[in-house]
């Protein structure tokens, strides 16, 4: 069984960060979200990988190699444009031919894994299989509709959902797909979607199976999804400490440092990760904080954040949450003082502060 991870698209929601960066990549815990679809898939015992490119390319080839340090053999196929996932399924035919293979989609995280589905799924009879969710508000979902614990109609965003069961970003398909993928037409929004294509499937008579996951599961396309996600994963760590803590600094709960990291006369109350060479001084570090590598952090309050590599925060009276700032952004401290902040930056961004 072959995997395949779809890590081209627009990534519109996650502007202004995806000007400059794929989303796939952006750190939850400073790891690409792209790496723990990865994982997942080794996990599952998965040896060949395929992974869907688009305009990010270059960067998702340079970050995820040769595939080498998982065990896996890796191929990139290029997709033309961001289509849909059914036009990403079809473009990577000639990489998949006739074996069954589990697509997963690059900026989702499933904290249970993928390997009781994928084993389900090769012990079974189905021509696909696919995982759903219970959720609060199906009607923001793609919903599924099961008689007999078999799949029978699949709609995208219902304004009367029939079930509460949401598609997460992962799906176990034979080659049936392709010829289901062929018979469908673009979408409202000019895609050839998913949905359709294994609604197609069940219209032609083959079996579409569902695995309903009881874990924690997150798409990342959107600012608050990627916060919720490093609060997850940052609360699953245990603590690591490899870098320099002085004697007036404290450190408690859950807090890794990376190797090279200084903690100078500041607080650090984890769950939180302080990246390689990152310097934290004067500073208050709160709970699901992610900070990468090589960051200045000086006189600042920071809480619920990511923060991505060598950005700079320095003499920020109020306190900093909510917060995802891009590579090399410098906040530093101007005249007024607000009372709170909320920031969305680009890599690169300068901003002088109120
Ligand atoms: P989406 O999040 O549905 O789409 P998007 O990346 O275009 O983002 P946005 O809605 O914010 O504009 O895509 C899910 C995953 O599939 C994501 O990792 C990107 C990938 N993808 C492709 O590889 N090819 C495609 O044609 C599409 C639509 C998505």
């Amino acid at each position: 069984m072959k995997g395949l991870i779809l890590s081209g698209g627009k990534g519109t929601r996650l502007r202004p960060l995806t000007y400059t960066r794929a989303k796939q990549l952006v750190p939850v815990a400073n790891k690409p979200v792209l790496f723990y679809g990865i994982e997942a898939m080794v996990d599952a015992g998965i040896k060949e990988l395929g992974i869907i490119v688009g305009d990010t390319k270059a960067e998702i080839m340079e970050a995820v190699g040769d595939g080498s340090r998982w065990g896996l053999k890796i191929t990139f196929i290029e997709q033309s444009a961001p289509l849909g996932l059914a036009h990403a399924v079809l473009t990577a035919e000639p990489y998949l031919r006739d074996e069954p293979f589990v697509m997963y989609l690059g900026d989702n995280l499933i904290l249970s894994g993928i390997r009781s589905l994928v084993d389900e799924f090769r012990n079974g009879s189905a021509n696909a299989q696919i995982l759903l969710a219970k959720v609060p508000n199906p009607e923001q979902f793609g919903v599924a509709e099961l008689v007999d614990n078999k799949v029978v109609k699949l709609v995208e965003k219902p304004t009367e959902p029939q079930s509460d069961l949401a598609l997460v970003g992962v799906y176990m398909f034979d080659k049936t797909i392709f010829q289901a993928a062929k018979r469908i037409h673009p979408s409202a929004r000019n895609e050839l979607e998913i949905t359709d294509a294994i609604q197609e499937l069940i219209n032609m008579g083959f079996q579409v199976d569902p695995h309903v996951v009881r874990g924690w599961w997150k798409d990342t396309g959107k600012l608050e999804d990627m916060l919720e996600a490093n609060r997850m994963v940052l609360d699953n760590q245990n603590s690591r400490i490899l870098g320099n803590v002085d004697q007036y600094s404290q450190i408690d709960h859950k807090v890794v440092l990376e190797d090279g990291a200084q903690v100078v006369r500041s607080t650090i109350r984890g769950p939180a990760i302080i990246g390689a060479e990152t310097q934290i001084i004067d500073s208050y570090i709160g709970p699901f904080t992610s900070i990468q590598h090589r960051c200045v952090i000086r006189k600042a309050e920071i809480e619920h954040s990511i923060i991505l590599e060598q950005a700079m925060i320095e003499n920020i009276a109020g306190r900093i949450e909510d917060s995802l700032i891009g590579r090399f952004v410098e906040v530093i401290k101007s005249p007024c003082k607000p009372r709170a902040f909320r920031l969305v930056l680009g890599d690169r961004s300068v901003v002088g502060m109120l």
